[in-house]
């Protein structure tokens, strides 16, 4: 296996990773990333293999779970319950139910409301050059996760504040202050949906949080931590992503001068899937192997580490023409943005009918909109979303 030396959180590379994603996709299927310390994989067919292997999984293996350090006990508490970080047959579970309750109807049933809510963000953007990111693309997404779940619209920016304060977490640049910021975070979201559970129990209405509470009263199914750790997850995955899609998307539209006949009903889909595909807002994901397996030449001990770098699984020049060239009028291939197997993202249905909905309303209503200084990306290796997008209408 080649080796590779790349810090995740070098300013080039946080800008642009895609050049260094084709020079280790060369390298073969499996490279040796020095800063993560474990194999990478970059090329699609080896990404979807393993995001379908059984034999990894997203769990940590029990004798290699640590007790969380005092100062992260309130955000591993969530974490314990949450299903991204579980594996069969408790995923199971607990992905069972959030489908139940997350209907493909009720998903079809909100894109009234989120138009409504997409035209009223549009009808307040003022003359002149402003940020797109808190002013629509993290407000759609907010605002239709908490109100799917029955939390009022005025807890948006809340929300926004732990839920980025928790997936902080997840970056490179991780340390002590992010640590403490992100557990504080916990320990606050977990005790108001605590007390907004109880609300709920007392007055039923028709959302998620109620049908929740109603798969724990049947009994063993939820406890009512697995119930807020659900809750928290729906509302962190629920968002963060989608907003970073959207900013990412408008970026590239712009860039692009992608022809606005790109954004018409009929053609929208594709385009939105494209986005997708070019450039994702989550990069890198990793797998614990569960048992001694031989791939590529290397062998995984039971407990041993992989990265699966979906954004350069999706610019594989072996699955699509031209990967680096953004053209919203591919044939439709399935790209790895919403990963595989059995952590498929439970919300793709909904970010793919908001995407569809936000890009579609604001290049309708906005033809003049153009950007009003060059985006840059956030340093939040391995997400990849931008700082801000400044624009204007005209
Ligand atoms: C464009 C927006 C989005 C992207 C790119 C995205 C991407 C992903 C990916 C890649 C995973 C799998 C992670 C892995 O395999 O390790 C995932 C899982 C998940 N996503 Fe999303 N997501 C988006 C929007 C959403 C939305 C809107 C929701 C909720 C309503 C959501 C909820 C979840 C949940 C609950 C999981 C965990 C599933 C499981 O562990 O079985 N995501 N998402």
């Amino acid at each position: 296996m080649q080796h590779l030396s790349q810090s995740p959180t070098e300013p080039a590379f946080v800008q642009d990773p895609y050049p260094l994603y084709a020079r280790a996709r060369a390298m073969g299927p499996l490279v040796w990333w020095e800063e993560y310390g474990m194999p990478a994989a970059f090329d699609h067919a080896t990404v979807d293999a393993l995001l379908r292997d059984r034999r990894f999984g997203r769990e940590v293996p029990p004798e290699q779970a640590e007790a969380p350090p005092a100062h992260l006990a309130a955000f591993h508490a969530v974490e314990a319950h949450s299903m991204l970080e579980l594996e069969p047959p408790r995923h199971t579970r607990l992905r069972g139910l959030v489908l139940r309750a997350f209907t493909s109807r009720r998903i079809a049933a909100m894109a009234p409301e989120i138009e409504a809510l997409c035209h009223a963000l549009i009808d307040r953007f003022p003359d002149g050059p402003f940020d797109l990111l808190p002013a629509y693309a993290q407000q759609v997404p907010v605002i239709v996760i908490a109100r799917l779940l029955g939390v009022p619209d005025s807890m948006a920016d809340q929300l926004l504040s732990w839920s980025n304060a928790m997936v902080a977490m997840y970056q490179a640049r991780r340390d002590r202050l992010i640590e403490d910021t992100a557990a504080r975070a916990a320990a606050e979201f977990a005790a108001f949906l605590r007390d907004y559970v109880e609300e709920r129990r007392a007055r039923p209405a028709d959302d998620l949080i109620t049908h929740l509470i109603a798969a724990e009263e049947e009994g063993e199914k939820l406890s009512t931590d697995e119930l807020i750790a659900t809750c928290i997850l729906l509302l962190n995955a629920g968002h963060e992503a989608t907003v970073h899609t959207l900013g990412n998307g408008v970026k590239t539209l712009l860039e692009e001068r992608t022809d606005p006949a790109a954004l018409v009903p009929e053609r929208i889909e594709g385009t939105v899937e494209e986005i997708l595909r070019f450039d994702p807002p989550l990069h890198l994901f990793t797998r614990y192997a569960y048992e001694p397996v031989e791939l590529a030449g290397h062998r995984f001990e039971r407990g041993a580490q992989v990265a699966l770098m979906l954004a350069a699984a999706n610019r594989d020049p072996a699955v699509w023409h031209s990967p680096e060239r953004f053209d919203p009028a591919r044939p439709p291939r399935a790209n790895l943005a919403f990963g595989a197997g059995l952590h498929f993202c439970v919300g793709a249905p909904l970010a793919r009918l908001e995407l569809r909905i936000a890009l579609g309303l604001l290049f309708d209503r906005c033809p003049g909109l153009r950007l009003a200084e060059r985006p840059h990306y956030a340093d939040l290796y391995h997400f990849h979303g931008l700082e801000r997008l400044m624009v204007s209408r005209r």
